[in-house]
């Protein structure tokens, strides 16, 4: 029997025990031997529940007792998960979690803590939610050179785009539902400020680079500028509006950024709504690989979580491997990423062609000017040649 202590009994928490109870059966034929829930952490008692007998207020048990083999951290925020996860990992017990904050911040040192004490240190659920993203990209797309990870890492502000795009939604009554439905973090500027979506495409630069990309050091913008206007000029190319982190590798250098972009009919990511978070990696020799799932939410969360228990049980006493040490990745300038333009200005085509030369015009009028798309360009370029115009709207693209 593999023992069990799960830290935090939240949303994420119940669902892994309720994976753990309603899958049992077969999570032990996977394993080769059963997995018990010994000890569940919180400060709250939970009278009536099914695990309200092993609920504990102190840490100290789940450290001192050597029959725990895996502690799940899902308590999130970034103290005092630390300090449990280093104790736990010091002392051999190894750790999954879906905390992405802690993970984005001291990943690669607890993943060197965990290779001490052979150890794991697992984070599935910590970027897509029910997807399996970190497995694929550090087991299996192993023998490409990544050159670029794009993806809709959020499911609280998709949810909330995708009710903007279907016209009516207003912001906060969307946000009220998807903190009810369990998507949103305890304080919702993480997801709408883009936070959140940028400390998941940190921790996946830093396993395609191998080494540590800095949240802190990837330009980020949330949604809460995003206007009706906003989404009208994106639908005027047949698009939609989406909150991306993207992160792309060239001749050695990193360039990242999250940000709304305007994501076209004819790309995979366009038909990812709601809650769905996608994927796309694009390798140089496999081409575009597709991830697609629940991004969010109790039970896809836990699913993923108990994807590491099961991982770290048939491992008990073995490290898992990850590659990510704690030399810094350096990330480009934001000004120096590239992308194309959907602008929308005041002036006329003509004053449009002389300032960017080639353009694809999407509409001239008198009283609402020119709307184009600007050649791939840097940003740098770009805010050189709009110089002369007047911006009445702005969106990059993907
Ligand atoms: N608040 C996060 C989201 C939860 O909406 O995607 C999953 O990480």
């Amino acid at each position: 029997m593999v023992n069990v202590a799960i830290l935090g009994y939240g949303t994420v928490g119940s669902g892994v025990a309720k994976v753990l109870t309603d899958n049992a059966e077969e999570i032990a034929g996977r394993v080769g031997e059963e997995l018990n829930i010994k000890y569940v952490l919180d400060l709250r008692d939970f009278p009536g529940d099914p695990f309200e007998k092993v609920v504990v207020h102190d840490y100290e048990l789940i450290a001192a007792d050597p029959e725990v083999s895996v502690v799940v951290e899902v308590m999130g925020g970034l103290h005092p998960a630390y300090e449990f996860t280093k104790r736990a990992l010091e002392s051999g017990k190894s750790v999954c979690t879906s905390n992405k904050e802690l993970v984005a911040e001291k990943g690669a040192e607890l993943l060197k803590i965990a290779r001490e004490h052979n150890a794991s240190y697992l984070f599935e659920a910590s970027v897509g939610g029910g997807i399996p993203i970190i497995r694929p990209l550090v087991q299996a797309l192993t023998a490409d050179k990544i050159e670029e990870v794009c993806g809709i890492l959020n499911g609280t502000t998709n949810y909330i785009l995708t009710a903007m795009s279907e016209g009516g939604a207003d912001f906060d009554s969307v946000l009220a539902k998807a903190q009810e439905l369990g998507y949103a973090e305890r304080n919702p500027e993480a997801d709408i400020e883009g936070h959140d979506a940028c400390r998941k495409i940190a921790i996946l630069a830093s396993l395609v680079s191998g080494k540590q990309v800095d949240y802190k050091d990837i330009l980020t913008e949330g949604i809460t500028k995003i206007t009706d206007e906003d989404m009208k000029l994106a639908e005027a190319i047949g698009g939609s509006i989406k909150l991306l982190g993207v992160s792309r590798w060239k001749d050695g250098k990193v360039f990242a950024r999250v940000s709304p972009f305007v994501v076209e009919k004819n790309h995979s990511l366009y038909a990812v709504n709601d809650v769905f978070n996608g994927i796309m990696v694009h390798g140089n020799m496999v081409g575009d690989v597709m991830f697609y799932g629940s991004g969010a939410g109790s039970l896809p969360t836990a699913s993923a979580v108990v994807s590491d228990v099961v991982e770290i049980a048939k491992n008990i006493g073995s490290n898992i491997p990850i590659t990510w040490s704690e030399d810094k990745q350096p990330v480009e300038d934001p000004k120096a990423f590239t992308c194309r333009f959907l602008v929308q200005v005041k002036e006329g085509k003509q004053a449009v062609a002389d300032a960017f030369g080639q353009t694809d015009t999407v509409s001239e009028s008198a009283e609402d000017g020119t709307v184009f798309l600007t050649e791939n360009m840097t940003e740098a370029e770009y805010d050189q040649k709009v110089g002369a115009l007047t911006v009445v709207h702005m969106l990059r693209t993907i």
